[in-house]
């Protein structure tokens, strides 16, 4: 089922990455995920979907599921309820029982039938950049989980960013990782015409907003390429020698916080 949350507009406020490209940006992006040598495909997936263990019998929420293949694929593997929430709506035709709806990730709990319903996982894989206010997103989706259930959240390494802003402006690691300047950014392997606003963020922020949160990081990992992936694909080894790859982290609701 596919629906459209009268909500989705108007994503990307201050204090967050835009989100208003991604209605264009979404095509060139699963192509480019597409690829047998993306490093969504080697790397990301599947330590995602490791992370995420057995769904059988689970509610699962994915939020900026992308074209919704991911939460489609936890459905086949036995996820009970499965829900994308995506603000490009660019969605594969959802497979019976999945729900892919058109909203925005700032407010899960205000996308339409979200309200109050209980989820034991809820995924936000390379998308929690875009929350209009990150520490309300997560509050608001720690709120949506069921007692023992946990978010799965991963982002990139912010040293890839200043690694790259350092090489393009010349300047230090140091001064590019502790910038606080907004800065455009073109990602060529999805839409070189796009430009998206990024905020940059050093791993002290992207720490404390969990904490702030009122969540615990139960996990973090730092997958990397297999030895076989990286003999078959040494240009997307040589990316990671390069940019890190990206942060993985299970967090869990700390209990005495409030609404719990
Ligand atoms: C880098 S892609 C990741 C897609 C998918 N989660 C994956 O792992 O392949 C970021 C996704 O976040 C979505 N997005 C961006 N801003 C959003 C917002 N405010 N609300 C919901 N989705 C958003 C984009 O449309 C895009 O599908």
């Amino acid at each position: 089922m596919v629906t459209k949350d009268s909500g989705a507009e108007g994503a990307g406020a201050v204090g967050s990455d835009s989100s208003r490209p991604w209605q264009t940006l979404s095509a060139g992006f699963e192509q480019a995920r597409a690829r047998e040598d993306s490093l969504d495909r080697l790397v990301e997936w599947p330590a995602q979907r490791a992370l995420l263990g057995d769904v059988t019998g689970l509610a699962v929420l994915d939020a900026g599921c992308g074209n919704g293949a991911k939460i489609a694929q936890l459905a086949g593997e036995g996820a009970a309820a499965s829900v994308g929430v995506d603000i490009s709506a660019n969605f594969v035709a959802p497979p019976p029982g999945v729900e892919l709806i058109q909203g925005d990730l700032s407010d899960l709990a205000s996308v339409a039938g979200l309200a109050g319903r209980p989820f034991d996982r809820i995924l936000f894989l390379q998308s929690f950049g875009y929350a209009a206010d990150p520490v309300q997103a997560l509050r608001t989706a720690r709120d949506l989980l069921t007692d023992d259930g946990f978010i799965l959240l991963t982002r990139t390494q912010p040293i890839r960013y200043a690694v790259e802003r350092s090489e393009q402006n010349g300047t230090s690691l140091g001064e590019e990782y502790f910038a606080t300047e907004s800065f455009v950014y073109r990602h060529r392997n999805w839409d070189e015409q796009v430009t998206l606003t990024k905020r940059p963020y050093t791993m002290s922020d992207l720490l404390n907003t969990f904490s702030a949160a009122g969540l615990w990081i139960e996990t973090t990992v730092e997958p990397q390429m297999s030895a076989e992936a990286a003999e078959r694909y040494p240009h997307k080894q040589a990316v990671m020698n390069a940019y890190l790859g990206i942060l993985m982290f299970v967090l869990r609701p700390l209990s005495g916080q409030p609404g719990r």
